[in-house]
């Protein structure tokens, strides 16, 4: 018989604790589990901007605890939400987050009402992510191997995961068979969060190199790729963390099928298309380093953008908590998120 859909879950990586907002530093995952207390906004943007906190949801989520705790305090929000909307430019989770904290701003809630609104917007965030568990699951062949990329689980999100979730909800529901993780570099979320997460939540699962995927699918062990999202364009392309793209390509080229799990709140309708997207370059020192110890020759020079778009045309489903896309278009983009 198969698991309910609650197994596997036992992280929450950002907490609200009445006055302040808790955070488990991602850095230091997995060697060691220690939590930051934010105890103002501009706090949680440095959380933001080090990738303390990180995943697109996660971000969102924490931003706008971040407001809520500024009117909490009687700090002036307008700033607040100009410097928590700049802390990163890619996961459009964030300005979505900022938006609608602004929103209830405008229309002159108090603290108490900012307050409840981050914890609407954490708690909504865990139903769309069982949601799209269910809705991602039911597409998988009882049987079937996945590999995933960065890390889309509790520590993206306010739990349970995109990707990560469906991955739980079909582990849970025994289609999913076999478990390929990434590495993910340079930061290796795949190798450091999505491992640990695993292991914790007591799912079977293998590490891959980053290198290793096209030789993976061609063994015929995965029948799908599953990823989540920082933005989805109007017209269906999808920026992921960088490596997403050659996913796809190596995925279309093997008949694997390739599946993007994400919330409405990453969908962008006012982006046509993936071209328009930033992304974001990050400190060719992290390129350059390893769990902090250099690792390429002084002198040497780095480019390190931490995104990428894979083009709709090479995602087989687009699974958010509205339902489920298949070949992805503008058309159909329109009609499941268009006003
Ligand atoms: O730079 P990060 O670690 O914040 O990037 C995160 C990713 O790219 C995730 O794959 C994406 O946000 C989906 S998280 C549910």
């Amino acid at each position: 018989m198969s698991a309910p859909i609650e197994t596997h879950d036992s992280i929450r990586a950002v907490q609200w604790q009445g006055d302040h907002l808790r955070l488990l530093d991602q850095r230091l995952l997995p060697n060691a589990e220690r939590w930051i207390d934010c105890r103002d906004a501009a706090q949680v943007t440095q959380a933001i901007r080090d990738l303390a906190v990180r995943g697109a949801p996660a971000i969102g989520i924490a931003a706008a605890w971040g407001v809520a705790m500024a009117a909490q305090q009687g700090t002036p929000l307008e700033p607040v939400l100009t410097t928590l909307r700049a802390a990163r430019p890619t996961a459009v989770n964030l300005m979505w987050a900022l938006d609608r904290m602004k929103k209830r701003i405008a229309a002159g809630a108090d603290a108490d009402a900012l307050l409840r609104e981050a914890q609407a917007i954490q708690d909504e965030d865990l139903a769309a992510n069982r949601r799209m568990g269910e809705l991602g699951a039911a597409l998988i062949a009882p049987g079937s191997g996945v590999l995933t990329h960065c890390n889309t689980g509790s520590l993206a999100t306010a739990g349970y995961g995109t990707a990560l979730g469906v991955i739980r909800a079909g582990v849970a529901a025994e289609r999913i068979a076999r478990v390929y993780a990434g590495e993910t570099r340079p930061w290796q979320q795949g190798a450091r969060l999505t491992m640990w997460e695993l292991v914790r939540d007591g799912i079977p699962a293998q590490l891959i190199a980053d290198s290793a995927a096209a030789h993976l699918m061609k063994s015929g062990a995965v029948q799908w790729v599953i990823v989540g999202a920082d933005r989805i364009a109007a017209n269906g392309d999808t920026a992921n963390k960088i490596g997403t793209y050659q996913l796809a390509i190596a995925a279309k080229y093997h008949g694997v099928k390739f599946m993007v799990v994400a919330p409405s709140s990453t969908v962008d309708m006012a982006t046509g298309s993936g071209e328009e997207i930033e992304i974001e370059l990050r400190d060719p020192a992290e390129l350059l380093s390893t769990a902090g110890h250099r690792t390429v020759v002084e002198g040497a020079q780095a480019w390190n953008p931490v995104f990428d778009v894979a083009p709709a045309e090479l995602i087989d489903a687009i699974v958010t908590e509205r339902g489920v896309i298949e070949r992805p278009n503008s058309i159909a983009m329109q009609a499941m998120f268009g006003c």
